[in-house]
């Protein structure tokens, strides 16, 4: 009843229908400065400052591969593609015992291709991977939004994780070693009001509240004013669009959602979309999460016949015939500068890029513009 959205896990993969006061503890400039020159050059690497970055994918959706293969290679970043799989492919034995009947197989579906994806970055013993789905967005800085968002993340992690709970599980990464997902796209997050978090000022790339994704939950209870980005602990998430996530967390959610949902399901209910489930385990506890708010990557929706829809809600189509309804778009979601809306101007070699909305008070910014920027943790909203 209070996840009565059952489909929100495949919201990315249909077209997104529209769109206390804290005290402050100021982090040393100089450590920070320090700390992010010491991580900068991984997390601009090809693989954003993890092992790998997979996109899922249905296999016959060969123009949405087009568009992650495109937008990677404008953003500087290598992608390699998961096999998303449908309902025809799933073999019934395949679902844990307490997977809520009530749900679609097609949801079943996106669930298990996101678990091969934990399965894959477990199997490769990756230290850390991003996942994403096939028509995720993201802003042409992310590189720098991603450096300010590791010094955010970091601070909120002081100490590593005792290294005997989980040998060999995590490995130095440039967003700390004590998380087990790093909730970057997502329409909708619960911050712990009872935890530290931390809050980057003058973010120039914060789309105006009027412009934020469908949000599926409230605003975080946390104080922040329109143009800073804040970091904190979640206890839920919404939509699974794009996400980072350790060895350690890959191997934890693989446990309770398919090899051994027994312990865990007593406790919560780890039968329900893959988002849904995966928002309980870090509500549990039982995984680490962090996530930025407003969300920082988005999704995309290129120009099409509106009858199309989704690969789940959508029409089946025929070949060679159209499909019905006007044609619209393109749209983006979630992001001020999105890099596949400026796709044209980017390969033209243009210096500047226009923003996703005309009613902004910034429409068009300069490739390079933005940069990395500092912030400060802020004490609970909440005593425990
Ligand atoms: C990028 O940096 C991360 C973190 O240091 C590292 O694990 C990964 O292997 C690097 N990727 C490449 C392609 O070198
Ligand atoms: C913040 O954004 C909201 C919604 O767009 C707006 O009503 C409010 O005036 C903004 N606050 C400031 C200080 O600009």
């Amino acid at each position: 009843m209070l996840y009565a959205i059952g489909v929100l896990v495949i919201i990315s993969l249909i077209f997104w229908s529209h769109p206390f006061a804290s005290t402050r503890a100021a982090v040393s400039p100089d450590l920070q400065h320090t700390e992010s020159s010491d991580h900068s050059n991984t997390i601009t690497n090809t693989t954003l400052g993890v092992q790998k970055i997979f996109a899922i994918s249905l296999p016959s959706r060969l123009d949405k591969r087009d568009n992650i293969v495109l937008g990677s290679s404008l953003s500087d970043f290598h992608v390699e593609f998961i096999d998303a799989i449908t309902p025809d492919d799933i073999n019934p034995k395949t679902y844990p015992f307490n997977w809520n009947y009530d749900h679609r197989p097609v949801e079943y579906a996106a669930r298990r291709s996101h678990l091969n994806a934990l399965q894959k970055t477990v199997h490769e013993r990756l230290g850390s991977a991003i996942i994403m789905e096939d028509d995720a967005d993201w802003d042409v800085s992310l590189k720098t939004q991603l450096q300010s968002f590791a010094i955010a993340v970091r601070a909120l992690q002081p100490t590593d994780p005792p290294s005997h709970t989980h040998p060999n599980s995590h490995s130095k990464s440039p967003y700390g070693n004590d998380w087990d997902i790093l909730w970057l796209g997502h329409c909708g997050i619960e911050c712990n009001p009872s935890e530290p978090s931390f809050l980057t000022p003058n973010d120039p790339t914060i789309p105006p509240p009027h412009h934020f994704l469908p949000y599926r939950r409230d605003e975080p209870p946390q104080h922040r004013p329109n143009t800073s980005r804040l970091t904190c602990t979640i206890t839920d998430g919404v939509c699974s669009l794009l996400y980072a996530v350790s060895l350690r967390g890959a191997q934890r959610i693989l446990s309770a959602l398919s090899a051994n949902p027994s312990h865990l399901a007593a406790d919560i209910d780890t039968g329900a979309q893959f988002d849904v489930s995966l928002g309980r385990l870090c509500g549990s506890g039982y995984i680490k999460c962090f996530a930025p708010y407003p969300a920082l990557t988005g999704g995309y929706r290129p120009a099409e016949a509106k009858g199309k829809g989704s690969d789940i809600n959508g029409e089946e189509g025929e070949v060679g015939r159209p499909f019905g309804g006007d044609v619209e778009g393109p749209f983006s979601h979630g992001v001020l500068f999105s890099t596949l809306m400026n796709m044209e101007r980017l390969l033209r070699g243009e210096a500047t890029v226009k923003a996703t909305w005309e009613d902004v008070d910034v429409v068009e910014m300069g490739l390079g513009d933005v940069e990395v920027l500092e912030g400060s943790i802020e004490s609970p909203v909440m005593k425990i």
